[in-house]
């Protein structure tokens, strides 16, 4: 009897530096998806390349953490045309970054490219604020905004999608 191979999950967070909002992501995704029992790839870049192999921002990090999430590990890294053959979902944390991605994007790709904030009934096409030039206020509401998303993102990949 043959088994049906499902592609593994491979997800991306997307944003400007990839040192503010999405390693806040990647930090806060892959604590909901091991809550969930969801067995998944996750990573995420910045558009940009001003930060490459640097820690997040430390601003980033005390957030995180006061959220019980360490994220100090974690390195800047940029998007690269590579992601788009090893990510399955790439999610783009405001409408910049977006068009950033799919400007990128390979004819080939098969990645399921969108904005974060579209997995939020009621919150499509909006942005989560870039609070690199913010306070720690910015940071806070950049956390809620993820945490909600992802609890989203993980329910919807639990169902198949
Ligand atoms: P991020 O925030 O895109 O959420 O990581 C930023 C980080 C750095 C810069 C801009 C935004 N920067 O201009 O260096």
């Amino acid at each position: 009897m043959s088994e049906k191979v499902e592609p593994s999950l491979a997800v991306l967070f997307v944003c400007l530096g990839n040192i503010c909002r999405s390693p806040m992501a990647e930090g806060a995704f892959r604590q909901a998806a091991r809550e969930a029992g969801l067995d998944c790839r996750v990573d995420s870049v910045g558009t940009a390349g001003y930060h490459i192999g640097e820690s997040p921002d430390p601003r980033a990090i005390a957030t995180a953490r006061k959220h019980g999430v360490d994220i100090s590990g974690l390195q800047g890294r940029q998007l690269a045309p590579s992601d788009f053959e090893e990510f399955t979902h790439i999610f783009a944390l405001d409408t910049a970054n977006l068009a950033g991605i799919r400007s990128r994007a390979p004819r080939s790709a098969e990645s399921q490219i969108s904005l974060l904030l579209d997995a939020v009934p009621g919150r499509e096409g909006q942005t989560v604020a870039d609070p690199y030039y913010g306070d720690e206020e910015d940071f806070e509401r950049v956390w809620r905004d993820i945490s909600v998303a992802v609890e989203h993102v993980v329910e919807k990949l639990k169902g198949g999608g």
